[in-house]
């Protein structure tokens, strides 16, 4: 296989057939087994699919890790009118880049694990939310889309089970906040992408007004190799709290960054030095962003011993996310690294809510102000009254998302802080 970087250590579940264009065919997709999992589900009680998926102990890979099955339990079991479920393909944290992969590479693997979600939640209809820059994916998708019709996987009366489940894949316009699930459904509405005011919750009042379940593309790839193979299979990998594989996203100062399918709980240490190779020459670790840009940046020294599962890394000091593994070396200018996070979510803010609106600016401006070594230490007191006023008081967590690296930073980089405030120095170029 030609996918760029593998590694022995890995357990390929869902990235199986990457770098293979062959299993971005129907054709393809069924010679690994696809679509058994859909007609064995088919053919269990809705109910029996939820408690599988519990059993195995699934938890959301979009970032906040929720349990699915408990998740797809709060969907109302009495049927009043249409039930929806949303693939979140809008995949923009930035360091993530695992979705996009499963959608070119096995979009079969992701409309399979949909529509046995659909069954599972009573879902009349799947909207598959792509992400708008992602042209050439959402090609390959709605082209498999397309097969999984003619070949009687989508649509109505589904493998003769008397059950009809429709699929739309739609584009987004590139827009970050659209991933978050609320806005994600005003979106998919035709209105502006704003974050709604939660209660009501999705399975309550979701899309178009109705019980809505959303999930994100890795969470549903991996439901069905639960269903073919069980729950308390998936359970091998992984630990008791943080079950199954995950795909690390690795980007950063290694000398093999890429996509990696892992156990949880696997060792940072290992992932950094062993998988991806370590660093260039005569550098060395500085510090780690472990879950894409809106957790808090661990150091060199937290990340030691921490492992790679949701409990793992919070213990370390910061949160797993969607376990996009930032790795910054010696050389990093974090104060730089920072202020270009801060930016990213500056423009992403929908300006509902006024703390993130200015919040997100000030910060940037603070932060500028500072790397052009024209800042005070006051400025570090301002940053953090800011980031305080900025966590918990929004209507979505994009406010609380900007805000954590900067606290983060000052705590445990205030020396680069300070050389930079001191001496108007530079500490790092990168
Ligand atoms: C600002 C913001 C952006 C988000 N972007 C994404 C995204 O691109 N993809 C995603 O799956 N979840 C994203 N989420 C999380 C979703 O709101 C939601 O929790 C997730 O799709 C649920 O799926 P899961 O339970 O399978 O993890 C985002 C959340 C926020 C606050
Ligand atoms: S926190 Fe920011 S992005 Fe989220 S709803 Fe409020 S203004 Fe919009």
């Amino acid at each position: 296989m030609a996918y760029p970087y593998t590694h022995e250590k890995e357990v390929r579940v869902l990235s199986r057939g990457w770098g293979d264009p062959t299993t971005r065919t129907l054709e393809g997709w069924k010679a690994l087994g696809g679509y058994e999992a859909l007609a064995k589900a088919l053919k269990m009680e809705r109910t029996q699919v939820i408690e599988e998926v519990k059993s195995s102990g699934l938890r959301g890979r979009g970032g906040a890790g929720f349990p699915t099955g408990v998740k797809w339990s709060f969907m109302p079991k009495e049927k009043k009118g249409p039930h929806y479920l949303c693939c979140n393909a809008d995949e923009s944290e930035p360091g993530t880049f695992k979705d996009r992969e499963l959608l070119r590479w096995t979009p079969h693997q992701v409309i399979e694990g949909c529509l046995i979600g659909a069954y599972a939640i009573q879902a009349d209809h799947v909207y598959i939310y792509c992400r708008g820059e992602f042209f050439e994916t959402t090609q390959i998708l709605a082209r498999a889309v397309e097969e999984a019709y003619e070949a009687g996987y989508i649509g109505k009366d589904i493998l003769g089970s008397g059950h009809s489940i429709d699929v739309t894949v739609f584009a987004g316009a590139g827009a970050y906040i659209c991933g978050e699930e609320t806005a994600l459904m005003n979106s998919l509405e035709g209105r502006r992408g704003l974050p709604r005011i939660k209660p009501p919750f999705p399975a309550a009042v979701g899309a178009f007004g109705q019980p809505t379940t959303i999930n994100n593309v890795e969470t549903l790839c991996a439901v069905p190799h639960i269903i073919t193979n069980g729950g308390e299979w998936y359970r091998q990998w992984g630990t008791e709290k943080s079950s199954g594989t995950k795909l690390f996203c690795v980007s950063g100062h290694v000398r093999r960054p890429g996509n990696y399918e892992l156990p949880l709980g696997f060792p940072m240490d290992e992932l950094i030095y062993d998988v991806c190779g370590g660093f260039q020459d005569g550098r060395s670790l500085k510090a780690v962003i472990p879950g894409g840009s809106s957790v808090p940046i661990l150091s060199a020294q937290e990340c030691e011993s921490c492992t790679l599962d949701y409990e793992g890394v919070v213990e370390a000091g910061s949160m797993l996310g969607c376990a996009s593994v930032i790795i910054m070396d010696d050389t990093t200018n974090i104060v730089k690294q920072v202020r270009r996070m801060v930016d990213f979510y500056a423009h992403e803010s929908c300006g509902q809510c006024t703390p993130c609106r200015e919040g997100t600016q000030w910060l940037s401006r603070i932060l500028v102000r500072i790397e052009n070594g024209r800042g005070t230490e006051e400025d570090l007191d301002t940053l953090l009254e800011l980031g305080e006023q900025m966590t918990g008081t929004t209507i979505c967590v994009l406010s609380d998302s900007a805000a954590a690296p900067v606290a983060s930073s000052i705590e445990k980089f205030r020396d680069d802080y300070l050389a930079l405030i001191r001496r108007g120095e530079k500490v790092g170029a990168a």
